[in-house]
């Protein structure tokens, strides 16, 4: 008894010291409840100690009011340092005094409607002895079910103030087990997914490359809570940050078994001087609750990035015949003139002109040389640009073309007239990669130098339809002459400094297709997909790595994002190729000339087929029925909102003997009506009869529950079909 009293006391003690409030009666808690669709996130204000704390995240509540009678809820919405929290803080700066705390206490709030789909919550918390404030903005994107959560940071002290740690979002969870699923990779090795179990303590995905951020580590992740998932069961989050640069999610669990998530820029080298009266601003961390397994969860973050994620994603795409591979540097004005034709031939929209074209002085024959110096060379392109265009144009193609701009070789012009232009250490040898250097965006000369770039070449060449825009190096000499004493801000000022220009470009050409490349994928995430209408998901295009690799962007990437071409690499067939780079955005960047008269008949009509069906592609939903992972085969389907038209398809990739494959059910189809399978891109390559299901009718409901019977059980053999509601086309 002596023992309970003592402990009743302390607990009080403890409580009062904590809270720094007089044992007077407290005022009731308020709720802040952020909804979509299907899903709640409440906040709650203390009455007690007027802090902020994240009460409830997950599916759609009658009446979020119920979850005033949750006990012990005291997991800060925007954990600071100092003031109690002994776990990872989300914000964390030391004062003009030097004094190292921060204490939020919640100050008001507002929701506004954007429009009918769209709520922003804006949160005012205010320390009460210094005169710093933090605004937390959450974005509600009610039907795609995706919430955005950005933080403004604020401080009016007399002198800078040095922030540590300025996290995007903070999300706590309560469940019995967290699984992890992330991604990471290498260049031409991208989205090799993990699934591992979070144990006590901390763990942290992270990036420290500067650009081409995300060639190690790609900025999203599952998060299961109590067991995995898989494609349609299990409670998970998904989550993604938009930010091009060092970027960093840690996940901590701590004694109590709770797991607290925070995700934004990387902290590591990178405190930030913040003047009063100006705002930091974090990116966006994006994320989607899902209680039907990871399936439902990319649907959602399809629908959001199609609508509001990605540069014109309700629109069309061109496709293209891309000349990397086929001629590397090697290639003149007579070799080009035959890639139009090609690119006629096959019946494609666009020729890509790629690495190559340009510099003099140094010219642009392999990477050692000329990049930075964008003048077409002379030798390669005689006539320029404008004559390749008024080719392109003469045949009905478009014409579009691969820039590098962040980014310089030593052996250039630009590097010799412009060396304070450059990131590197004045004291040090420069460290290369690629043999080239990143230029030093922070300084706004080096920005009009890029703007100016593109702008100049645009406005020379108005019949430029299509731009790829690459980025082959990471940051290898972090030292900016521009930014002088304030070195740790070039991670996050580099960032900022590159989407100003790509703001600035975008304002002047807003519907200019650009394909966002970094060597590959080392530079996929929403904050660079804005002003991007695609990326260029890997130089890897084996299409049996494709398989996986696709399938891992897909859990984040609408299809119509995934720039997938049909190349030499791999020994497969051209069937198994093109059916692969089929499930995105198709593409090639093979010697249409090599091709026999079969194969080029092939080709010409998948592409049409790919036209036709682009629609369902690009703007369907997704349903991923059969997973590499786990079988020696994979399958997938597109369907359009009316459930009139899907495609689907399949890859056997490998078949042991006697190994049999299951019947495959489809999904998201409409029970009640009736469907013909029809089996396509089979003139001339397909090998062996067609499908048994070819031809054949079923309702959706026979479809969903017993299935289909297909895939030839032959190692490297795929199948597309497509599936039809004759009435309803
Ligand atoms: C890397 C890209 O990923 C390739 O597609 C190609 O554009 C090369 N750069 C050109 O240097």
């Amino acid at each position: 008894m002596k023992k309970y009293l003592l402990l009743l006391v302390f607990t009080f003690a403890i409580r009062y010291i904590s809270t720094g409030q007089s044992p007077a009666a407290p005022t009731p808690d308020v709720l802040i409840s952020i909804g979509t669709l299907h899903t709640d996130l409440v906040y709650r204000i203390s009455g007690k100690d007027k802090r902020l704390y994240q009460l409830f995240l997950g599916p759609k509540l009658i009446n979020t009011e119920v979850l005033k009678q949750i006990k012990n809820s005291d997991h800060q919405a925007y954990a600071t340092y100092g003031t109690g929290n002994l776990f990872e803080p989300a914000i964390r700066m030391t004062h003009t005094d030097g004094n190292a705390s921060l204490e939020l206490k919640y100050v008001s709030h507002k929701t506004e409607n954007n429009d009918k789909n769209v709520t922003i919550t804006r949160i005012v918390l205010k320390d009460p002895e210094y005169p710093v404030e933090v605004i937390l903005n959450i974005k509600a994107f009610v039907a795609e079910d995706v919430i955005e959560q950005w933080v403004e940071i604020i401080q009016n002290e007399s002198k800078p103030v040095t922030i540590f740690n300025y996290a995007s979002s903070m999300l706590h969870f309560d469940a019995g087990k967290y699984w992890l699923t992330q991604f990471h990779g290498d260049w031409a090795e991208e989205m090799k997914m993990q699934e591992s179990e979070l144990t006590s303590g901390i763990k942290i995905i992270d990036t420290k490359l500067g650009t081409r951020a995300h060639m190690y580590q790609t900025p999203v992740f599952f998060l299961s809570l109590n067991n995995k998932s898989d494609e349609n069961t299990g409670e998970l989050i998904a989550g993604t940050l938009g930010w091009s640069g060092n970027f960093q999610f840690l996940f901590e669990v701590d004694e109590k078994n709770s797991l607290r998530v925070i995700s934004g820029i990387n902290p590591f080298a990178s405190e930030y001087l913040l003047q009063p009266g100006k705002i930091f601003k974090t990116p966006s961390f994006f994320f989607t609750y899902s209680n039907k397994g990871k399936g439902l969860a990319s649907r959602n973050l399809h629908r959001w990035a199609r609508n509001y994620g990605i540069m014109d994603g309700n629109k069309t795409r061109l496709t293209l015949l891309n000349n990397w591979e086929t001629t590397y540097f090697n290639f003149d004005q007579p070799k080009l003139t035959a890639l139009l034709d090609d690119t006629k031939k096959m019946g494609l929209d666009l020729f890509l002109l790629d690495d190559g074209w340009f510099a003099n002085k140094y010219p642009r024959n392999d990477d050692r040389a000329g990049l930075g110096d964008w003048q077409e060379n002379k030798a390669k392109l005689p006539d320029g640009l404008g004559y390749l265009v008024k080719e392109a144009d003469k045949r009905g193609v478009k014409f579009g073309i691969w820039i590098e701009p962040e980014m310089v070789n030593p052996k250039s012009e630009l590097y010799e007239n412009h060396p304070d232009w450059v990131l590197k250490f004045p004291n040090r040898p420069e460290i290369y990669y690629r043999n080239q250097l990143t230029l030093d965006l922070t300084n706004p000369k080096v920005q009009d130098f890029v703007y100016n770039t593109i702008d100049d070449m645009l406005t020379k060449n108005p019949g430029i339809a299509f731009i790829k825009w690459d980025c082959n190096s990471m940051i290898t000499n972090p030292y900016s002459v521009y930014l002088k004493d304030q070195q740790s801000h070039l991670y996050i000022d580099y960032v900022n400094s590159l989407y100003s220009v790509l703001d600035r470009l975008r304002q002047k050409y807003p519907e200019l297709p650009i394909m966002l490349c970094s060597g590959g994928g080392g530079r996929v995430d929403y904050g660079a997909l804005k002003y991007f209408t695609e990326f260029w998901a890997s130089d890897d295009t084996d299409p049996l790595e494709r398989v996986y690799m696709q399938w891992g962007y897909s859990y984040f990437f609408p299809a119509i994002s995934v720039c997938n071409h049909i190349t030499s690499w791999g020994k497969q067939s051209l069937k198994f190729k093109t059916d692969v780079a089929m499930m995105g955005k198709m593409g090639y960047d093979i010697q249409v000339n090599g091709l026999s008269a079969n194969e080029l008949k092939f080709s010409q009509d998948a592409i049409a087929n790919y036209k036709r069906l682009s629609e369902v592609i690009w703007h369907g939903d997704l349903f991923r029925l059969i997973s590499p992972y786990d079988e020696n085969r994979a399958c997938l389907m597109y369907i359009n909102s009316t459930k009139n038209k899907a495609v689907l398809f399949e890859y056997t990739l490998n078949a042991r003997y006697g190994e049999t494959f299951n019947t495959i059910k489809l999904q998201g189809l409409d029970p009640a009506k009736t469907y013909k399978i029809q089996e396509i891109n089979v003139s001339g390559e397909r090998k062996g009869p067609l499908s048994t299901e070819n031809g054949k009718s079923y309702t959706g409901d026979y479809l969903m529950n017993i299935g289909l019977n297909i895939g030839s059980g032959q190692p490297l053999t795929s199948t597309v079909y497509e599936i039809t509601e004759p009435d309803g086309q």
